[in-house]
């Protein structure tokens, strides 16, 4: 009896996942590997990837756009959310790992498979994402993680797939790690292990080097809905070109580049780069409109709210009770964030050098030194007297 008999697995087109496949059915008795590869915008020709699943023993391999569906339904409740993880990283992958699982779920069911497989190692966070992801949408299914226990090297695993007829890869394989999709690149390994070290510029692709971006600075205007963005220099965008324009328009002058120490959810810290040009400027200007149009007690309340989600997302409770109560109330917030933003690109920085809105709450009346100014000064003095009062008396108090 092996572990599952039909399974559907994740598939990179990568050496580990598809030695995947023969591991699967040769060690785990599986009999049908079933592949699905998905479009996240990666950039990856996935005609070929979807041929290297078939030659390495899958019965079926599947390649599933899910562009649209990735921004409109994982990166846009993220900006509503400013999610940041540790204040910096914009989840790019996280963000990812629950819309997976969901089509993986999705392909088990459609295809009668009674497990779901991965190609994670155990030191991630992505296992996790994945695992806990997948047990939420359906707890019937089993989950096989190959690469979790086979416990083989880097060139015992080419050596392995050779065997099954899997071509090693053809040039020598890049030193880094690398997980990339539309909402940016996650690069760790090789010298970037050296938390010490300057990350080589070779590394980086969407954004351009501080000494060859533009010398003249760029403007442009994001107009957000229900704190969605919605237009680019005042024309509507769908939201996948959007998000691939502001990452070229962005990356142009160098903007989007993180590099840090993060703490992951299974206790080692690694030190990770990070390329995100639209979700970080997209976050900086959403966070800007909501301090136009959100109260003061809202706008306060919610920076607690954005953590909690920003640390439930990293830790892969996406499909979760928390994570929906936390939408909720981010999608209550929401209702009246509305308007443009402008910002100014130049030698890696993005500026926000403006903003208006029909639902500001801005009041030039109020706000005013000149003489226009509609603010009753007197009525100040009492809410001071009441407001101090506390104080006053703790003061009195341990004074004498
Ligand atoms: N540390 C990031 C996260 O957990 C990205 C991990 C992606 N993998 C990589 N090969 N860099 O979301």
């Amino acid at each position: 009896m092996g572990r599952a008999k039909k399974v559907v697995l994740a598939y990179s087109g990568g050496v580990d996942t598809s030695v995947c496949i023969p591991y699967l059915k040769q060690e785990w008795g599986v009999e049908e590997v079933i592949t699905l590869a998905a479009d996240l915008g990666q950039g990856d020709e996935l005609e070929p990837i979807r041929e290297k699943a078939l030659k390495s023993g899958a019965s079926e391999s599947l390649v599933v756009d899910v562009k649209d569906r990735f921004v409109e339904d994982y990166a846009f409740g993220a900006i509503q959310a400013n999610a940041l993880y540790e204040n910096r990283y914009p989840l790019g992958t996280a963000l990812a790992r629950p819309l997976i699982a969901k089509i993986l779920v999705e392909a088990a069911q459609k295809y009668g498979a009674d497990a779901i497989a991965h190609g994670c190692t155990g030191k991630g966070n992505d296992q996790v994402r994945f695992d806990v992801s997948i047990a939420a949408l359906n707890p019937n299914l089993k989950i096989l993680a190959p690469a979790r226990e086979w416990g083989m090297s880097r060139e015992e695993t080419i050596a392995y797939g050779e065997k099954f007829g899997i071509p090693s890869p053809v040039k020598k394989s890049s030193p880094y790690s690398i997980d990339k999709n539309l909402l940016g690149r996650s690069i760790e390994a090789g010298v970037l292990e050296d938390p010490s070290a300057e990350p080589p510029e070779e590394i980086y692709e969407m954004t351009k080097a501080i000494a060859n971006t533009p010398n003249e600075p760029e403007y442009i205007e994001i107009g957000f809905n229900r704190g969605i963005p919605t237009t680019l220099n005042g024309t509507s965008k769908k939201p996948v070109e959007l998000i691939e324009q502001l990452n070229q328009m962005a990356g142009n002058h160098g903007i989007g580049r993180l590099d840090m120490i993060e703490n992951r959810l299974v206790g080692i810290k690694s030190r990770e780069i990070y390329e995100s040009p639209a979700m970080l400027v997209l976050i900086q200007a959403h966070r800007d409109l909501e301090s136009l149009t959100l109260t003061a007690d809202v706008t306060h309340y919610k920076r607690g709210i954005e953590e909690t989600y920003s640390q439930i997302v990293y830790n892969g409770l996406w499909y979760s009770p928390l994570k929906a109560a936390l939408d909720a109330f981010i999608k209550k917030t929401q209702e009246q964030v509305l308007g443009t933003v402008r910002v100014k690109f130049f030698k890696g920085n993005a500026t926000i050098v403006g903003r208006r809105s029909d639902n500001s709450l801005y009041s030039p009346d109020l706000a005013t030194y000149g003489a226009e100014d509609q603010f009753d000064h007197k009525a100040a003095e009492g809410f001071i007297y009441v407001w101090g009062l506390p104080t006053r008396i703790w003061s009195q108090q341990t004074r004498s």
